[in-house]
C-alpha cells in the first residue's frame, strides 16, 4: 500500500510486513525517515518530529549549513556537504559534478513498472514514482518504489534522464540508497568460486565502506549480487534483518558505508569502476532494480519471501508453478568423448529410469573434440554424429523422452569459422593480445549484428530439430571492456551494453521458442542471479556435484534463491570434483532439494544401483511440488556443525520434507544436538514421519524436536511428513 500525505509531504509505504518511510521537507529534499517492522499510522507524525523536520533544512539555501552530512538520503548526491558515497555522479560540460536533486512531483500508479530491457519484478499491486530534479544541471532522476500487500519484498529502481541540450557524463549511477540510523549489524554476504558457490559469510560491519562487487562481466562465482544486515542476535529464527539483492547479472557493487555518527548506508547496481555513461540531451538510462527485503522473523523468514517473490514474480510465470523435466546430461559420463554408440545407452537408461528428458552437453558442434574450438559454430560434428542431432531425438522419442541440447551462445573461439570470418566479433583491442580464458573469448553482444547473428544460429537448430531444452552455459568472465564500434566515449558503458545484449538474445530466443525450458549455466553457479531468473527457470547451481559439497552450496544459495531455482544432480563416484565417495542415497537426497537430475552413465550402473534411481526418481515426482514451491527452513548449518538439515513445508502446513545429512560422524550415544527442531508446521495439526515411526503435534516437533538417526560420514536421511487428519 502506498500513502502520501499532501500535509506532511510524506510517502508512507506498506508490504506485508514492514513500513517504508520518506518525507520531503520544506527545501526539497527527499528525506529517508524509517524502515523497518510496521508501525501505526499515528506513529508517522512521530518520526517526522524526531527525526526530519527539526533537523533538516528549511530552505535550499539552507543546504549550505552543513547538515547534508548527517540526514538520510533516499538518492544520494555529490558536492552539497553530504560525505559518504553518492548514489549517482554527474559531469556536465565544464567539468562540474555537484548536485542538489529536490522533488519535483510523484505519481502512484497500478501494477509493476517494465524496465525496457532489463530483468524486473513481473508484478506488484502499485508502484511510486518521485521525480527529484537537479538545481545545478538538467539531470532528472525517476525514483521507484513497487509494493505489494503480501510480501515483504519492495522492488527499487531510479532512472535517469538529461532534460536538458547538452551531453551529461553520467560517473556512477547505483540503482538505490538506504540510510539506517544506526550501525548495529552484521553484514552478511555469499562468496566463493568456481565449484564453491555461495558460501555465506556473516562478520560485524565496521566504520569505513564494506565493498562487495563483481567486475567480471557476470555477476560471478566470487560474490553473489546480495548483501545482507543482521541485528547481532538475528538468527535463522528470529530477530531483524535487512536484504539487498541485485536483478542483474553483469558487473555490480553494493556497498554498506558506516558514517562517523555511526549510521549506514547501503547502496548497490552497476559496478562503477571503469563505468561511465553519456546521457545526450533527452536521453534515458534505466538502471537494474533492486530487491529490498525487511524480516523481523530472522533470516529464515528473509529468504522465503526472496524466494516466493523471484518464484512468482521475476521467473517466467509458466515455470513458477509447474514441475520442472528431470534430466539425464551426459557431461560427467562422457565429456567430449561420445558418438551415438555411447549416448544411445544412455537414452534408454534415462527412460528406464523413469527421466523424462536427456541433455547433450557441450561437444555436438563445429569441429570441437575438446575445449579449445568451435565456439561460435552452432552446425553439428558431423565427425561425431555423422547422421546430425536427428538418430538421438529418434532415440529419445522411442524411449518417449525428450531431447536438450547444451550451448554457449555469448563465446566465440579463434579456432571457429565464426572467428574467421568475423574476428573483430570477439571483445578485445585490436593489435593487442586477447585475454584467453578457457581457450576462448567473449562474443561482443553490445553489437545488435552479433546479437542477430547468435540468435539467427542458435534459431536455426532449435527450429530444425525436436529439441525442448535448452542448457546456456557461459564458461568465462568478461575481461577487456572494449568494443570495436562503440564511440570513444560510449566505451564506459560497455560492461552494461554487454549484459543488455545478454537479456536481448535471452528475450528473443525465449520469446521465439515458449516451448522450450531453458536452464542457465555459468561454469555452474558463476551467473546465479534474479536477473538470469527472469529469462530461465533454473540455473545449473554449480558444477560441484559432491554430495557433501552441494548440501553447503544449495544452503548458500537458498539464502535468497528459491529451491525452484536450483538444478541439482545426481554425479558418480569418486565425485569428479573432489574424489570424494558418498553413498547414492545421500547423491539423491541431496539433489532432491531442487530440480533434480542425473549427471552420469546410467548405463555403467549395477542393476542394484539403477533401481536406487528408479526408485529416487519415483520418491521424487511424490515430493516434487513441496520442493519447488513449499517453504523452506534452514534447520543444522553444514558450515557450523556436523550436520546439515534443512526442510521444505507445504503452503497449508499439511505436509513437510525433511533431508538431513552427516557431514562428520559423531560416535556418541545420547547428546542434546542430536535433535532436530522442526520449523514451520502448525502447532496444532498432529503430523505422522513414517521413517522414524513418530506421531506427534506440530508444537512438539517444534520444540522438542525429534532425534536424528546415527549418521556415518556422509550419509543422509529423508522424512516425509504428513498431517494426520482426525476420523470422523
Ligand atoms: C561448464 C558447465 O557448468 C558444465 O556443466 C558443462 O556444461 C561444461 N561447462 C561444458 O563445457
Amino acid at each position: 500500500m502506498i500513502e502520501y500525505s499532501e500535509k506532511s509531504k510524506t510517502f508512507v509505504l506498506r508490504g506485508k510486513n514492514y513500513a517504508y518511510i520518506m518525507y520531503v521537507g520544506a527545501s526539497g529534499f527527499l528525506q529517508h525517515v524509517y524502515y523497518g517492522k510496521a508501525l501505526r499510522a499515528e506513529d508517522t507524525a512521530y518520526l517526522l518530529q524526531t527525526y526530519g523536520a527539526p533537523h533538516e533544512p528549511q530552505t535550499r539555501d539552507g543546504w549550505s549549513d552543513g547538515c547534508l552530512n548527517e540526514l538520510p538520503s533516499e538518492y544520494a548526491f555529490f558536492g552539497r556537504g553530504d560525505y559518504r558515497e553518492p548514489t549517482v555522479t554527474a559531469a556536465r560540460q565544464d567539468g562540474a559534478r555537484m548536485s542538489r536533486f529536490c522533488y519535483v512531483s510523484h505519481t502512484v500508479q497500478k501494477g509493476a513498472p517494465a524496465l525496457s530491457g532489463l530483468p524486473h519484478a513481473r508484478t506488484a499491486d502499485e508502484t511510486l514514482c518521485i521525480v527529484l530534479q537537479d538545481d545545478f544541471s538538467p539531470l532528472q532522476i525517476k525514483l521507484f518504489y513497487a509494493v505489494s500487500d503480501n510480501t515483504d519484498i519492495l522492488a527499487r529502481h531510479a532512472e535517469l534522464i538529461n532534460t536538458g541540450k547538452e551531453d551529461l557524463r553520467i560517473e556512477k549511477a547505483f540503482s538505490f540508497c538506504v540510510d539506517l540510523p544506526d550501525d548495529a549489524f552484521d553484514i552478511l554476504r555469499l562468496h566463493g568460486n568456481q565449484t564453491m558457490e555461495r558460501t555465506p559469510e556473516r562478520m560485524p560491519l565496521g566504520h569505513g565502506i564494506t565493498r562487495l562487487h563483481s567486475l567480471r562481466g557476470a555477476s560471478s562465482h566470487q560474490m553473489n549480487p546480495f548483501a545482507a544486515l543482521l541485528r547481532r542476535d538475528c538468527t535463522e529464527t528470529q530477530g531483524e534483518c535487512y536484504g539487498f539483492q541485485l536483478v542483474y547479472s553483469g558487473s555490480w557493487a553494493i556497498t554498506a558505508e558506516v558514517h562517523n555518527a555511526d549510521t549506514v548506508r547501503m547502496q548497490g547496481g552497476i559496478n562503477d569502476t571503469a563505468f561511465n555513461a553519456l546521457l545526450a540531451s533527452g536521453q534515458t538510462l534505466v538502471l537494474p532494480q533492486a530487491l529490498l527485503a525487511y524480516s523481523c522473523h530472522g533470516l529464515g523468514e528473509l529468504s522465503r519471501a526472496y524466494a516466493r517473490f523471484i518464484r512468482t514474480r521475476i521467473m517466467p510465470p509458466r515455470w513458477a508453478n509447474a514441475s520442472r523435466p528431470i534430466v539425464v546430461n551426459n557431461w560427467e559420463a562422457t565429456y567430449f568423448d561420445f558418438s551415438y554408440d555411447n549416448l544411445f545407452p544412455i537414452i534408454d537408461e534415462a527412460a528406464e529410469c523413469g527421466a523424462d528428458t536427456f541433455v547433450l552437453d557441450d561437444g555436438w558442434f563445429g569441429k570441437r573434440d575438446k575445449d579449445d574450438s568451435s565456439l561460435g559454430d552452432w552446425t553439428v560434428h558431423t565427425g561425431k554424429l555423422p547422421q546430425g542431432l536427428t538418430p538421438l531425438i529418434d532415440r529419445c522419442k522411442q524411449n518417449n523422452i525428450k531431447f536438450g541440447l547444451w550451448f554457449e551462445p555469448e563465446m566465440i573461439c579463434e579456432k571457429s569459422e565464426l572467428y574467421r570470418a568475423h574476428p573483430d566479433w570477439a571483445i578485445g583491442k585490436a593489435g593487442q593480445p586477447p585475454y584467453r580464458s578457457r581457450s576462448q573469448l567473449t562474443l561482443d553482444l553490445t553489437r545488435k549484428e552479433v546479437v542477430d547473428h547468435v540468435f539467427e544460429a542458435v534459431g536455426k537448430i532449435l527450429r530444425e530439430n525436436e529439441i525442448s531444452y535448452v542448457k546456456w552455459d557461459m564458461n568465462r568472465s568478461v575481461s577487456e571492456f572494449y568494443s570495436h564500434t562503440l564511440p570513444a566515449e560510449r566505451q564506459g558503458e560497455f560492461a552494461h551494453r554487454y549484459i543488455l545484449g545478454v537479456y536481448d538474445l535471452a528475450e528473443r530466443l525465449t520469446s521465439a521458442f515458449p516451448h522450450v525450458f531453458f536452464e542457465g549455466c555459468a561454469s555452474g553457479g558463476g551467473r546465479f542471479d534474479a536477473g538470469m531468473l527472469y529469462y530461465f527457470p533454473q540455473i545449473w547451481t554449480s558444477d560441484n556435484t559432491d554430495a557433501y559439497e552441494r548440501a553447503r552450496i544449495q544452503w548458500g544459495t537458498s539464502v535468497c534463491y528459491p529451491l525452484a531455482a536450483m538444478s541439482c544432480h545426481v554425479s558418480a563416484c569418486p565425485n569428479h570434483q573432489t574424489g570424494r565417495t558418498t553413498p547414492l542415497h545421500s547423491r539423491g537426497a541431496i539433489a532432491s532439494l531442487g530440480a533434480t537430475g542425473y549427471e552420469l552413465d546410467l548405463s555403467k550402473l549395477t542393476e542394484q544401483e539403477k533401481a536406487t534411481v528408479r526408485e529416487q526418481i519415483r520418491a521424487y515426482k511424490e515430493v516434487e511440488t513441496d520442493v519447488l514451491q513449499g517453504d523452506v527452513y534452514r534447520l543444522l548449518d553444514p558450515f557450523a556443525g556436523d550436520r546439515f538439515c534443512m526442510m521444505t513445508v507445504r503452503a497449508d502446513k499439511t505436509a513437510a520434507y525433511v533431508v538431513g545429512e552427516g557431514l562428520r560422524a559423531v560416535p556418541n550415544g545420547y547428546r542434546k544436538d542430536a535433535f532436530v527442531r522442526l520449523q514451520g508446521l502448525n502447532e496444532n495439526k498432529t503430523y505422522r514421519i513414517a521413517e522414524c515411526n513418530v506421531t506427534a503435534s506440530g508444537a512438539a516437533l517444534m520444540r522438542f524436536g525429534v532425534a536424528l538417526p546415527q549418521l556415518f560420514d556422509y550419509q543422509c536421511f529423508v522424512w516425509h511428513i504428513a498431517e494426520v487428519r482426525a476420523k470422523r
